[in-house]
């Protein structure tokens, strides 16, 4: 008997449709291997889950039990999930807080990192901690603090409010005026309660995928990501009519500066202890400096991302590695 895999997507979050796409690679790479039965489901909008057929429309509604049984018309033992979601509930770790307590196996970081990477005040105080270089920060917990985000302007001239708890550039806001800082840290306080304010740098930004593979961290060369107007934004993100493109090689860095930032890949994997895949992002400014930006605990998988790109460019299957962490964690 096939053993049967939960591709859990969606999630409802502002990254939902991303995630849906993710997961089309991700079960196509879970097919191909073949060696499971793969039942999707998506969390939708309404929080309700739902079995995803395979010309995508919607069959019975479901629940996971605390006996690892997605129940429904039928009643179906899981033996591991991957949690193919980006943001909320995924990268946020609850999904995963769910799993530990029912001792259901899956793929990826466990609460803890997940939820560690996700906030962006959380992740530059270990960011800090591990004496890993990322751009000057302040963080205010409600608008009484605002005096600290106006010191910060007043040293940088630039800066980036951004929601703490928040993914794809949502709640993400470029201050080039004290005119414009008020409201920009009361939008931001519309999505987190936490609101990390940090210096504006010109940088090229970078992307390293990090993961295990025979039993090794491995963090590929940089990629990169050319967005013309600087600001990776939700609309440079997902717009079909987006002028961004990306490089799996990012050209002409310097060997040392590509070292040190796979080094702090690498640092960072461990020592907030990911588990099997992440993409770690960079700033190399103009300057030559190199700030680690944000860790993403379940990146994304659609024909443009690039984690599974740079992981094959690296000399790596995707199928063996996906193959690999099922074996090795599969009831
Ligand atoms: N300190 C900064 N200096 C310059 N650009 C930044 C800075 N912080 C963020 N950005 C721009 O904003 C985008 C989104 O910020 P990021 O922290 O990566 O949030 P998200 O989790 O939403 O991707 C980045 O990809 C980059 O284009
Ligand atoms: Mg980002």
């Amino acid at each position: 008997m096939k053993k049967n895999i939960l591709l859990l997507c969606g999630g409802g979050g502002t990254e939902h449709e991303v995630s849906l796409v993710s997961s089309k690679f991700i079960q196509q790479n879970l097919i191909d291997i073949g060696l499971y039965n793969v039942i999707k489901v998506e969390i939708c909008k309404d929080k309700v889950f739902r079995v995803v057929n395979a010309d995508d429309s919607y069959g019975d509604v479901v629940t996971l039990n605390f006996n690892r049984q997605l129940v429904g018309l039928k009643t179906i033992d899981i033996h591991i999930a991957v949690p193919c979601i980006h943001g909320p509930p995924g990268e946020t770790g609850e999904i995963q807080t769910f799993f530990e307590l029912t001792n259901l196996p899956y793929v990826g970081c466990g609460p803890e990192a997940s939820l560690n990477s996700f906030n962006k005040v959380t992740s530059k105080l270990w960011f800090n901690a591990l004496e890993i270089p990322n751009t000057p920060f302040e963080f205010l917990t409600d608008m009484e603090d605002k005096k600290r985000a106006y010191d910060l302007f007043d040293r940088y001239g630039k800066i980036f409010v951004k929601a703490a708890s928040q993914g794809s550039s949502v709640g993400c806001y470029q201050v080039f005026t004290k005119a414009e800082l008020d409201q920009a840290l009361i939008n931001a306080f519309q999505y987190s309660s936490y609101v990390l304010v940090e210096k504006m740098v010109n940088a090229r930004e970078l992307e390293i995928s990090t993961y295990e593979y025979d039993g090794a961290i491995i963090a590929t060369v940089p990629g990169e990501i050319h967005c013309p107007s600087k600001f990776y934004s939700y609309e440079e993100k997902y717009n079909p009519n987006s002028k961004t493109t990306t490089e799996i090689v990012a050209p002409e860095l310097p060997k040392e500066a590509i070292e040190k930032m796979r080094a702090y890949a690498i640092k960072a994997f461990s020592h907030l202890k990911l588990r099997h895949l992440s993409r770690i992002d960079f700033f190399y400014t103009d300057e030559g400096e190199i700030f680690l930006n944000e860790i993403n605990t379940f990146p994304g998988m659609t024909p443009i991302s690039m984690f599974p790109k740079m992981m094959e460019n690296n000399g790596h299957s995707f199928k063996k590695f996906f193959k690999d962490i099922i074996a090795k964690n599969i009831l």
